[in-house]
């Protein structure tokens, strides 16, 4: 059989991992693809010594990748422009792509998809979600046959170390990315993770495939981890919840929900098991019931397994079966989402003022389904004497009622510092 011919672009972490994957593998890959995976070349900004080309050539020109003798481009190189230029230019010469790259597929996945399938060729990018873990496989082919209900994951490495550190070290915000930075988890300039941004490009992909629908992702609405404090963890521990950085997708009667925020879940769920960089993506079928996916969402190995599998994909002739004639769907706004809260609310420590919250929320349709409150002062602020934190867990409520029943509580008088409030899920498998 003719073999695969591949072009790597770049020579980073992930391409490391695939180079020499295809070298190890080399035998058991040629039998699962039915020919030999062949990496003719490999174009990146710079060469690395100790990396073993295996007999491809390599470049510094990324364009010499577009030609006849190369048969699938393989993009590593990360960002945006450059990266959305090098596939486009790949799909429209013919060239199947595959990618591990969520912000271009969060961004242009539509029309990255369309070209593929104008084409005829494949365009896989397993290794864009959770790494490892074969999410993006899993909705296109073994959950096919359900009606997606809802998607909940932490794929974002970084931010579930950094609470993982929080909750079981004691540890600060800065501290624990001090030490996710440390030990190369986090970037050194980690927006992207701790603000939720990368999580939201990852929630745009799984919503797509999850219900079928365009790729939107200037409508999911994203949170970051940097508001999260030890109080709050310790206060959710005590309510039997741990916190967690989540991207959901949930289909409702209205639209899709679609946001990326920390939330509290149940400690006894499988989700608040989930710890350090791993990634696990909870989805929930009408037909399958919930099933949790969970692995290594990182790395240079992990992630050149799904690169990988993806090319053994195409080599079969696969990575083409995208649902045709995607449906817009309405997201809604995160105004129009519907969630349980868990509200900690700074107050004077005089008597009533709980009583006060509770027939706040009550006028507004919310029932309290726990609470803690301190009857001593924790702590002591200036000018406003001693006070204590009500801590308060609701039912479900629309987040827009929420608002405003929470505006009115910020302005009672015993409220002497600003509410956090944090969202809470339910996910139990
Ligand atoms: N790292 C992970 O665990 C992981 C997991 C899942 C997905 N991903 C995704 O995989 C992609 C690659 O990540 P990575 O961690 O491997 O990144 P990386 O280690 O920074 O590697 C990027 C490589 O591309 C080269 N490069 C960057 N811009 C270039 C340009 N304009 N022209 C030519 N070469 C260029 C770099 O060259 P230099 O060596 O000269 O800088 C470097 O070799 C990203 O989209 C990332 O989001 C990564």
């Amino acid at each position: 059989m003719e073999p695969l011919k591949i072009g790597v672009a770049g020579l980073g972490t992930v391409a490391g991992g695939v180079v020499a994957l295809l070298q190890r593998n080399a035998e058991t890959l040629a039998r699962k693809a039915g020919r030999p995976l062949a990496l003719v070349r490999v174009a990146s900004r710079s060469p690395k010594r100790g990396i073993d080309l295996g007999g491809a050539a390599f470049t510094t020109d990324l364009d010499a990748l577009h030609g006849p003798d190369i048969d699938v481009v393989v993009e590593l190189i990360g960002g945006e422009q450059r990266a959305a230029q090098l596939v486009r230019r790949a799909l429209q010469g013919g060239q199947a792509v595959v990618t591990a790259n969520k912000a271009i597929l969060a961004r242009y996945g539509d029309e990255l998809l369309s070209l593929a399938r104008a084409q005829g060729v494949g365009l896989g990018f397993e290794a864009a979600v959770a790494g490892g873990v074969p999410i993006i496989g899993a909705l296109r082919q073994g959950l096919a046959a359900n009606r997606v209900l809802t998607v909940a994951g932490i794929v974002n490495g970084t931010s579930n170390y950094i609470l993982t550190a929080m909750a079981e070290q004691g540890a600060a915000f800065a501290e624990a990315l001090a030490q996710a930075q440390a030990q190369g988890f986090a970037e050194a300039d980690p927006a992207y993770d701790v603000e939720g941004i990368d999580a939201a490009h990852k929630l745009t992909i799984l919503a797509a495939l999850a219900f079928d629908m365009s790729f939107q992702f200037d409508k999911v609405y994203t949170e970051g981890i940097s508001r999260i404090t030890e109080e709050d963890l310790d206060y959710a521990k005590e309510l039997g919840y741990r916190i967690k950085h989540l991207a959901i997708a949930r289909r409702t009667e209205q639209g899709v929900e679609a946001r990326v925020h920390p939330t509290l879940v149940p400690q006894r769920s499988l989700l608040a098991g989930v710890g350090g960089v791993m990634n696990a993506v909870w989805v929930e079928g009408d037909a399958v019931g919930a099933t949790l996916h969970y692995g290594a969402g990182a790395g240079a190995m992990p992630t050149a397994s799904a690169v990988v599998s993806d090319l053994i994909a195409i080599a079969r002739g696969g990575a083409l079966d995208y649902p045709v004639g995607r449906r817009p769907h309405k997201v809604l706004s995160i105004e129009q989402a519907t969630c349980a809260y868990y509200v900690r609310i700074p107050s004077l420590d005089a008597p009533g003022v709980f009583a006060e919250v509770a027939a706040t929320l009550g006028r507004h349709g919310i029932s309290i389904e726990g609470a803690i409150q301190r009857h001593r002062a924790v702590r002591s602020g200036a000018g406003s004497g001693s006070w204590v934190p009500i801590v308060i867990l609701t039912a479900s409520v629309r987040e827009q009622t929420m608002t405003s029943a929470l505006a009115q509580v910020q302005r009672m008088p015993q409220v002497v510092g600003g509410i956090a409030s944090i969202r809470v899920e339910h996910l139990m498998g």
